[in-house]
């Protein structure tokens, strides 16, 4: 066994959430060691989320790693939607919001070589995690690596390990609250080097399943079908998903449409999840260690980046001004905002998506649903407010 190693903040997983609070931590002065699970190329190859709300790409330059998002990223001030035969756009502009279309990858890139600049650690290829002491005077995590085992003393430590990690499992079922929806349905999503269908974002209702038209650059798609959770990806050729996703576009867009060879094609399911309280003593949880989103609404990259905003605001208190209001009320003032998100979230994935066994009660409600939306500036507005993450910002509610 190597000597212990010390620090500030322990923090367990290097996806956006750890990374970024890292990155915040350090800008303040507070010491913090990354432990990952994966290799580090393996955490920069996984494609996942695509749009950042305003006050993400905010936090992102606050935390000086907004350079590139702010070159390279897309800016879009509206979507569009398309349900029975029409398609019409939600424009932003009226409401002052826009989002930011830069893929998790580069983010995750952009953290990665920030912490590598700034000379932070982050231990990659730490197996068997396992986190000891949070409810006690200190902490300790504890792994193995190239055979040895390692140990790390710290203060605090934050769980941003993901939904699968070990951070959550690690409170006892007795302290946990957790809330949970399981929807009858995936997404098949492909990533290709081909243009995109529309300068902005496509969501589709369509009789015979949800679709949407995203993308990375001007000549890089991602698009996603809804898809069975059964579905074997090896039935899933290339021209069978950009078929299905044709047939899931109003004519205009499916003429549009290129198809070409996909980069990666993966099969991912929806879930809806909480786990309440996010602090277990020194142990304190965030991103999606302690939440999962449907990706419908775009929103689970984005509530990481506020929660471990949060996170950092409240250990910065207790480091340069050794109060400690903020870190009690962390997971409460957390809490609320998570449960907006995910309440629209799972109202955004009701409306899009085809449900075993819909009766035509259930598709005309659904059509109701989205045709007030378009026609309503007040439910625009709704919608802008959740979807672009003005929330906050319009009505100074708690972050
Ligand atoms: P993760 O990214 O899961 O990172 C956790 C890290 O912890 C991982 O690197 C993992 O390897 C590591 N880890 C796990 N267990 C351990 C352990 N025991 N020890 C050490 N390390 C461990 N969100 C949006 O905001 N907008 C979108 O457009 C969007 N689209 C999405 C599309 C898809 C198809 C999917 C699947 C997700 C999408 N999301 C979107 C959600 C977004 O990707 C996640 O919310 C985001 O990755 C959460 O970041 P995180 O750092 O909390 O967790
Ligand atoms: C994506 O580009 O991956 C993406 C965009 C919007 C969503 C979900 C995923 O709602």
């Amino acid at each position: 066994m190597s000597a212990a190693l010390r620090t500030q903040v322990g923090i367990v997983g290097s996806g956006p959430s750890g990374l970024l609070l890292a990155q915040l931590l350090h800008l303040a002065g507070v010491d913090s060691v990354v432990l990952e699970r994966r290799s580090r190329d393996y955490v920069l190859g996984r494609i996942r989320a695509g749009v950042l709300e305003q006050t993400t790409a905010e936090i992102l330059r606050r935390a000086r790693v907004g350079a590139r998002m702010d070159r390279e990223g897309l800016v879009h001030r509206g979507v569009e939607l398309c349900f029975g035969e029409r398609t019409q756009r939600i424009d932003f502009s009226p409401f002052g919001a826009s989002v930011t279309v830069y893929g998790q990858t580069e983010l995750t890139r952009d953290l990665m070589e920030a912490r590598d600049a700034l000379g932070g650690k982050s231990i990659y290829e730490a197996e068997d995690v396992a986190i000891e002491g949070v409810t006690g005077g200190a902490a300790r995590l504890r792994w193995r690596k190239d055979g040895e085992q390692h140990l790390l003393d710290c203060d605090f430590v934050a769980g941003c390990d993901g939904f699968h990690g070990v951070s959550r499992r690690s409170i006892p079922a007795a302290e946990l609250r957790t809330h949970e929806r399981v929807y009858p349905f995936g997404w098949l999503g492909v990533l290709a080097d081909v243009p995109p269908v529309s300068h902005e974002l496509i969501y589709s209702s369509h009789e015979r399943g949800f679709a949407l038209c995203s993308m990375r650059s001007a000549t890089r798609s991602r698009c996603y079908v809804q898809c069975a959770l059964d579905d074997d990806l090896r039935e899933w050729s290339d021209e069978r998903f950009w078929d299905e996703l044709r047939t899931r576009l109003p004519a205009e867009a499916a003429a549009k449409l290129q198809a070409g060879p996909t980069i990666e094609k993966s099969i991912a399911p929806l879930r809806s999840f909480v786990a309440e309280p996010l602090r277990y003593g020194r142990l304190f949880l965030a991103g999606d260690a302690a939440h999962i989103v449907p990706p419908t609404g775009a929103k689970g990259l984005n509530l990481a980046a506020r929660d471990v905003d949060q996170l950092a605001t409240a250990l910065i208190a207790h480091y340069r001004d050794g109060r400690d209001e903020l870190l009690n009320v962390y997971s409460d003032a957390a809490l609320r905002r998570i449960w907006r998100a995910e309440r629209f979230s799972a109202w955004m994935t009701s409306v899009l998506h085809r449900f075993p066994g819909r009766t035509s009660f259930d598709r005309a409600m659904q059509i109701a649903e989205l045709d007030y939306l378009v026609g309503s500036a007040a439910a625009r507005a709704a919608f802008v407010e959740s979807y672009a993450g003005t929330l906050a910002v319009t009505v100074g509610a708690a972050t």
